[in-house]
């Protein structure tokens, strides 16, 4: 595959987990509004299909407090852009999304990481290991409090860790 089909394939996977994300905010807004039109519980069908939902219940409101949905959350939504030869850098627009789970190993990401991935702070997950990151590791990633799983091995980081991260109380996996 060439690096631009690789590319367009990871604007599209990233595209479709915005919908979700978008998806799951206005359903929310719609199912308090009573029950779900048809077209709107085929697009769940598939979505439930792909995040391997089997639990639900189509037939029930969501947000009606009877249903038995499982809410979507961590690792339902992420953002796995793996091994896809992305270079450049992790655009800022991405501060503005809730992820909670983003991976992006095995790519050719370049300059210091980011300051603004400090912004997302619903981030549990964020995986950056094996690109060509260098400089600093940036102490904004002190703000986020969520993160649990911080992974930026096989990199070209250079420099102390900093003392901030003491502040990521949730942190497991460094
Ligand atoms: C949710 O409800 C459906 C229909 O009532 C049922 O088939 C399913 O087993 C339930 N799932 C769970 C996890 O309770
Ligand atoms: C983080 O967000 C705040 C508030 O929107 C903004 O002022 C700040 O510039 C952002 N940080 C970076 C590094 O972009
Ligand atoms: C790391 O930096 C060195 C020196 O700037 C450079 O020669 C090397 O190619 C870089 N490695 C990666 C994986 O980016
Ligand atoms: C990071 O690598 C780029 C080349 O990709 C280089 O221009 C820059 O000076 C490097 N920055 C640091 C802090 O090493």
């Amino acid at each position: 595959m060439t690096p631009i089909a690789s590319m367009s394939r990871a604007f599209f996977s990233f595209m479709f987990t915005l919908t979700l994300l978008l998806f799951f905010k206005a359903t929310t807004v719609l199912a308090q509004s009573g029950s779900l039109p048809e077209e709107e519980k085929n697009a769940l069908h598939e979505i439930a299909d792909q995040l391997g939902k089997k639990d639900w219940d189509f037939n029930l409101n969501p947000c009606d407090g009877n249903s038995n949905w499982s809410t979507p959350k961590r690792y339902d939504m992420p953002c796995d852009l793996n091994r896809n030869f992305l270079s450049g850098t992790i655009p800022k627009e991405w501060e503005s999304t809730n992820l909670e789970y983003m991976s992006l190993i095995v790519n050719r990401l370049s300059k210091p990481i980011p300051k603004y991935l400090g912004n997302i702070t619903t981030l549990v997950y964020l995986n950056l290991e094996s690109n060509s990151f260098n400089g600093t590791i940036p102490t904004e990633l002190e703000k986020l409090v969520n993160l649990e799983n911080l992974i930026l091995s096989d990199n070209n980081l250079t420099g102390e860790l900093p003392i901030e991260l003491n502040n990521l109380k949730k942190l497991t996996e460094l």
